[in-house]
């Protein structure tokens, strides 16, 4: 049976603090302008404290959407009130993705799977290698692992300027993650098959360190999950070295993919048209 709610199926919120510069309305409004569908797309400020109302008034249909995003800082709290947890929300221990079914509010995380889609579409034949670097152990690096362990990369090093953090995530992760401080990257860059930024060092280009790419593996790839700004100083430290790069805006695009698909039912496309006005506007508002 379908949810209760079926005349009110094409509404969805993006609802962090502060939200005034999220890019979802700009992507999911172009989904539903390029399908010619009626739906809406809007952006909700809710505190931390108004969120247990918010998510109570999802659920009674007083707010009437069909499901939504979450984002800073709610992608913890929201594994708390949400009735069911994917197996991805559960092994993350955050979720950005809200949809109702069956009366009830179900969860996931799509940032793993707009990593993998971002490469996949960039540069088919990442998951090849068998060696990952992962620079940074915070919020964002869990999904990248998951990213990373799912397609079978049997060594992921995870290194931060705080070891416990990485310690945290390769306890978490098990197995085939092993956690080191910053200063053991030049040893663990020979023969490395995946480098990917997911510190927020990125966002202020003179903080990063000098680092030297040159002896990872054939056909290597350089990524960043920041992407303001589009090519970050560890994008361009690789490029200046001739490694393969891919920025983090495709992850973002990507990421929005499943969450559309669940609430206004067809699966969108991510173009270069759209890639195009999402840059516009991180010019517009640089
Ligand atoms: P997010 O959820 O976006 O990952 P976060 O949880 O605050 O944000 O994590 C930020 C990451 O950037 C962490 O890996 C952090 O390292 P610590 O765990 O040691 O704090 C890393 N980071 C931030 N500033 C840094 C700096 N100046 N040097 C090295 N790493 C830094």
């Amino acid at each position: 049976m379908r949810d209760s709610r079926e005349t009110c199926l094409t509404k969805a919120f993006v609802a962090g603090f502060p939200i005034k510069h999220s890019r979802s309305p700009l992507i999911h409004n172009y989904w539903l302008s390029r399908f010619g569908m009626e739906g809406t797309y809007i952006t909700r400020e809710v505190s931390p404290d108004a969120l247990p109302d918010f998510i109570a008034k999802i659920r009674s249909g007083e707010e009437p959407f069909a499901g939504g995003n979450f984002t800073i800082p709610h992608k913890e709290a929201i594994c708390r009130l949400a009735d069911v947890l994917d197996p991805l929300a559960e092994e993350i221990g955050a979720a950005n993705t809200l949809w109702m079914e069956d009366g009830r509010l179900h969860v996931t995380n799509t940032d793993s799977y707009g990593f993998s889609a971002n490469l996949d579409a960039n540069y088919p034949g990442w998951a090849d290698q068998k060696t990952a670097i992962i620079y940074g152990a915070g919020g964002a690096s869990r999904a990248v692992v998951q990213a990373i362990r799912n397609r079978g990369f049997s060594e992921i090093h995870v290194l931060n300027r705080t070891v416990e953090r990485a310690r945290e995530l390769s306890d978490h992760f098990g197995q085939s993650v092993f956690a080191h401080p910053l200063d053991a990257l030049d040893e663990l860059m020979k023969e490395a098959g995946l480098f990917v930024n997911t510190t927020s060092l990125s966002m202020n280009d003179q903080d990063v360190p000098k680092i030297d790419f040159t002896s990872m593996a054939a056909g290597a790839l350089v990524t960043d999950i920041v992407y303001v700004p589009l090519k970050t100083s560890f994008l361009k430290q690789a490029e200046e070295q001739g490694l393969a790069t891919v920025d983090g805006l495709g992850m973002l695009l990507h990421q929005a993919v499943p969450g559309f698909e669940k609430w206004f039912g067809k699966r969108p496309s991510v173009d270069a048209e759209l890639r195009n006005i999402v840059i516009a506007d991180m010019e517009k508002h640089a």
